[in-house]
């Protein structure tokens, strides 16, 4: 059944969709509702959404939600979030709540240094090209200015640009590693126009000036970006941590426990961070940004010892129980979909239009909030209480429970432990 097509891109819509519906879908009046159902009324928001990528079918729906009582550096958010899994905002508004009435979050940006390379293959000697190299800097950064005018006006742009030698990992590599202050935009664009002109520059004066060829391989920024850091963290005495017949001092010390374990073994670590990005991840979809950058950056930055470890850390020194969490983070407030996409416009203005610094604030504390909730959770009650409580409602969406069947159930299981065949029986008693 399933077959191959030249042209798909050319096709319109509707025939895009009878395509695939046709040669890849057996129920095809079903799944064509279930792809044409999802369309926008708004002719122009649906066009917009058709023009972000290629070969738009449809549109992909994600809840986004809010989670208030962020107190961050004395001021309250609400903050906005892009997520599919039940737990997520409830365990945020829960951590920023609790958060709330023991001082809030404190947080800092150490630095906002964004890196991009242009790799090359030199199979000259060194001393020539570091010669040639000094020579042209000058120039490649000249060449770049129609394109740091805007961004240098505003106080960023290209910070340094440097030779590296990396031919003890690879024969005949080089790389041209530049440095960046983008300010309020994520800079992917500018970074990689400047890398483009450097790799122009420095090639065609290499043809004059050098005996031998250099080869350009790529150039990319890179989304590893160790300098473009924030911290987040909360602090508070031991004994404010009793909650709910909780005894304070266990708490501390579990808690502790918990997240040396994640420092210490990578298979925990794993799990430990992911419910980091659980936070980071939907703030950073409900604001624009590039979530897979943030992933792939932050996963590097947790093994940038040589070690996948916890990205965040605990202390309990005279009686104060601290808890941080100090990432990587290269987000954008302007440009991209920041000023496309009319819900994250939305989410931008929750939070108050936030700079790219604030937003990295802000993104830290959702992750720190995220992990403060499952470590709680799972030193303490164990995780699937919560969020079987939350999947409840996926339960009976599944078997299309009505109105009443749902508060009935609900109010079930305030007081009964939530399984999948505990919520199926009670629905099938209420059925009969
Ligand atoms: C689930 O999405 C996230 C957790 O597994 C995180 C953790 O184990 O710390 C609960």
């Amino acid at each position: 059944m399933s077959t191959s097509i030249s042209g798909f891109s050319k096709l319109t819509k509707t025939e895009k969709i009878d395509w695939i519906v046709s040669n890849y879908l057996s129920n095809s009046t079903t799944a064509k509702d279930t792809i044409t159902q999802y369309f926008n009324s708004n002719q122009k928001l649906q066009q917009l959404h058709d023009e972000f990528i290629e070969n738009t079918i449809s549109n992909y729906y994600l809840p986004l939600g809010v989670a208030p009582n962020f107190v961050i550096n004395g001021k309250t958010y609400a903050i906005p979030m892009a997520i599919e899994e039940s737990s997520v905002v409830a365990a945020a508004s829960k951590a920023a709540k609790f958060w709330m009435e023991r001082g809030g979050f404190k947080t800092t940006v150490i630095s906002t240094t964004k890196i991009g390379q242009v790799h090359f293959m030199y199979s000259g000697e060194e001393k020539m090209l570091q010669a040639f190299f000094n020579t042209v800097k000058p120039k490649l950064i000249a060449d770049t200015k129609s394109i740091t005018a805007n961004m240098e006006k505003r106080g960023g742009g290209i910070l340094d640009i440097e030779l590296r030698t990396k031919t003890n990992d690879l024969d005949n590599y080089y790389q041209i590693h530049a440095t960046f202050e983008t300010l309020d935009a994520m800079g992917a664009n500018f970074i990689n126009s400047c890398l483009e002109q450097f790799a122009k520059t420095f090639k065609a004066e290499a043809e004059i000036q050098l005996d031998n060829d250099i080869d350009i391989v790529m150039s990319i920024l890179s989304n590893y970006v160790p300098e473009c850091l924030v911290r987040a963290e909360v602090s508070c005495k031991i004994e404010a941590l009793a909650d709910k017949g909780i005894d304070p001092e266990t708490f501390a010390n579990k808690f502790a426990q918990a997240v040396t374990i994640a420092e210490v073994e990578p298979y925990r670590a794993v799990t430990h961070n992911k419910g980091i990005m659980n936070g980071i991840d939907a703030v950073v979809l409900a604001t624009g940004n590039d979530f897979r950058a943030v992933e792939a950056g932050v996963h590097a930055y947790a093994s940038k010892n040589g070690k996948y470890t916890s990205l965040t850390h605990a202390k309990i020194e005279d009686g104060i129980f601290s808890f941080w969490i100090e990432i990587p983070l290269a987000l954008g407030t302007v440009g991209g979909l920041t000023s496309l996409h009319p819900l994250v416009k939305v989410a931008l203005n929750i939070l108050g239009n936030p700079t790219a610094k604030e937003l990295m604030q802000i993104v830290a504390v959702a992750g720190l909030a995220q992990n403060f909730a499952a470590l709680r959770s799972l030193t303490t009650t164990g995780i699937q209480e919560g969020h079987m409580k939350m999947h409840l409602m996926n339960i009976l969406n599944q078997f299309d429970a009505t109105k009443t069947e749902k508060e009935n159930i609900i109010n079930h299981f305030k007081t009964n432990t939530v399984t999948h065949s505990a919520v199926v029986s009670q629905i099938e008693k209420l059925r009969q």
